[in-house]
C-alpha cells in the first residue's frame, strides 16, 4: 500500500466554523474531496475571485476542476435540493464531470422535511431549532431500516414498491399523530422521479471507487459538515444533530478503514457561535456579542438565522480535541475579533462550589456552569491583509499561543479572511 496522504476536517465546535473557507483551500490540493455525514443542512460559503458560492451537499472541492467529489453513504441528501445546487453551479459555468454519490447515501423525501416541521411544531417549547431540512427524519428511517437510498435509483420498479412500503408505514404516522393527509404515491413519483433520473449517472459504490483512488496514492480531504458539539454522541444533546460529524466517523460515512481518516484538522473559529436551542456557557449578549455577530456576519447560510456568539469555549474545545485526536488546529476569522479591549478564553466551568475541567453531558449541569476566564489583551489593527504570523499584532499572537497552551494542539493554519489568499500557514497539513 501506498504512503496515506490524507486529512478530515472537522469543526470543534458548534458548526460555522468556517470549514468550507478551509476545505477550499487545502481542496487545491487534493485529488478526491469525500463528505461523510449530515446533508443540506450543511451551508458554506466560499469566495472565490469575486464570485461567493453557497454549497449545501456539494464539497467545496466541487469548484476546482478535475477534482473528485463524492457524497459518501454517510449522507443523507434530498435530491430537489442537490439538482438546485448542481444546476445554479452549471448556470456559472461550474461542470461537476468528477461528481459521485454513494448507492447507500440515504435520500431525505418531501415527507422527511413535512415531519422535521410537524416534530418541531410538536416540541413547543422544547425546540431543537432544527434546520427543518428532514435530516433527523430522514436518518430515523435509516435506523429504522426504511429508508431509500440512492441505489434504489437504479431499478425503477424496485424503487416504485419500496415507495408504496415505506408510504404505508409514514402516512399512518402523518394521519394518527399529526392529523395530516400524508403522501402519495403519484405525488411523489412526479415531484421525484424527472430529479431522480438526472442524479442516475452519479451513483456508484464511492468506497471502491475511494480505495481505488487511495491505492493510486490520491491525496483524500475528507470534509465533516456541523461540528463536535452537535454531533449526536458527543454533543450537546439533544440539542444536535442527528449524524456524527467526528473524525472517526468518517471512516464509516465514506466506507474507509480507520487509519486513513486519522489526520484530522479541527477547524477552531477564533469566537463561539450557535444556531438553534440549548446551552452556550461562553454566550455574549452584550456589545462585544453584537460586534462579532455584525463584524463576522453572523447569519446562518442555510436559514439566514441570526447566530447566537460568545467568547471562545476551551472546555468544549478541549473535549473536542480529546475525541478527534486533532493533530492540529486551523483557526478562522481571527480578523472579527480585531478593535476589542480584551479578548476571552474559558478554561474551566464553575458550577455551584464545584470547578468543572472537563465538559459534562447532562445538560443541566451545563445550564448552570459559568465559564472561568483567561483574559487576553485585545489588538486594534486590521489583521486582514496579514500573511505571515510576524504580520499580526503581538497581542494576536499571545492568543493563538495561549490557545495551543490550553489545549495542547498545535495552529496549523490560521485565517484573516474570507479570501484563499488571507491564509497564513504555519505547517504542513497533507
Ligand atoms: P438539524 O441538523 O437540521 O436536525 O438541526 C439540529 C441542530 O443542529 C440545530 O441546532 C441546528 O441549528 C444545528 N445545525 C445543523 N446543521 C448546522 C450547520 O451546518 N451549522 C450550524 N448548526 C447546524
Amino acid at each position: 500500500m501506498r504512503k496515506i496522504s490524507t486529512v478530515t476536517v472537522v469543526g470543534s465546535q458548534w458548526g460555522d466554523e468556517g470549514k468550507g473557507k478551509i476545505t477550499d483551500f487545502l481542496a487545491e490540493r487534493a485529488d478526491v474531496i469525500v463528505r461523510y455525514q449530515g446533508g443540506p443542512n450543511a451551508g458554506h460559503t466560499v469566495v472565490v475571485g469575486e464570485e461567493t458560492y453557497k454549497l449545501h451537499h456539494l464539497p467545496s472541492g466541487i469548484l476546482y476542476r478535475g477534482k473528485i467529489c463524492i457524497l459518501g453513504n454517510g449522507m443523507v441528501l434530498d435530491p430537489l435540493t442537490l439538482q438546485t445546487e448542481l444546476q445554479e453551479l452549471k448556470k456559472r459555468g461550474v461542470f461537476p464531470e468528477r461528481l459521485f454519490i454513494s448507492d447507500r447515501a440515504h435520500l431525505i423525501m418531501s415527507y422527511h422535511k413535512a415531519l422535521d416541521e410537524l416534530e418541531e411544531r410538536e416540541r413547543k417549547g422544547a425546540q431543537i431549532g432544527t434546520t427543518r431540512r428532514g435530516i433527523g427524519p430522514a436518518y430515523v428511517d435509516k435506523v429504522f431500516r426504511i429508508g431509500l437510498r440512492c441505489g434504489d435509483l437504479l431499478d425503477e420498479e424496485e424503487l416504485k414498491k419500496k415507495i408504496r412500503e415505506i408510504l404505508l408505514v409514514k402516512n399512518r404516522i402523518f394521519k394518527n399523530l399529526y392529523d395530516h393527509p400524508g403522501f402519495s404515491v403519484e405525488e411523489i413519483e412526479n415531484e421525484y422521479f424527472p430529479v431522480f433520473q438526472q442524479l442516475r449517472p452519479y451513483v456508484k459504490d464511492t468506497s471502491v471507487l475511494l480505495d481505488g483512488e487511495i491505492q493510486k496514492g490520491a491525496r483524500v480531504l475528507f470534509e465533516g459538515a456541523q461540528g463536535t458539539m452537535l454531533d449526536i454522541d458527543h454533543g450537546t444533546y439533544p440539542f444536535v444533530t442527528s449524524s456524527n460529524p467526528i473524525a472517526s466517523c468518517a471512516s464509516t460515512g465514506a466506507g474507509v478503514g480507520p487509519e486513513i481518516v486519522a489526520n484530522a484538522l479541527g477547524i477552531t473559529k477564533a469566537y463561539t457561535t450557535r444556531v438553534g436551542e440549548g446551552p452556550f456557557p461562553t454566550e455574549l449578549n452584550n456589545k462585544v456579542g453584537e460586534h462579532i455577530r455584525e463584524k463576522g456576519r453572523e447569519y446562518g447560510t442555510t436559514t439566514g438565522r441570526p447566530r447566537r456568539t460568545g467568547w471562545l469555549d476551551g472546555v468544549a474545545l478541549k473535549a473536542a480535541c480529546r475525541i478527534n485526536g486533532f493533530r492540529s488546529l486551523a483557526i478562522t476569522l481571527l480578523d472579527v475579533l480585531s478593535g476589542l479591549d480584551e479578548v476571552c478564553i474559558a478554561t474551566a466551568y464553575r458550577c455551584g462550589d464545584t470547578v468543572l475541567e472537563h465538559f459534562p453531558a447532562q445538560l443541566h449541569i451545563l445550564e448552570k456552569c459559568t465559564p472561568v476566564y483567561r483574559v487576553f489583551k485585545g489588538w486594534q489593527a486590521n489583521i486582514a491583509g496579514a500573511k505571515t504570523l510576524e504580520d499580526l499584532p503581538i497581542e494576536a499572537v499571545d492568543y493563538l499561543r495561549g490557545l495551543e497552551e490550553i489545549l495542547q494542539v498545535k495552529i496549523s493554519l490560521v485565517s484573516v479572511g474570507p479570501r484563499r489568499d488571507q491564509t497564513i500557514v504555519l505547517s504542513d497539513i497533507f
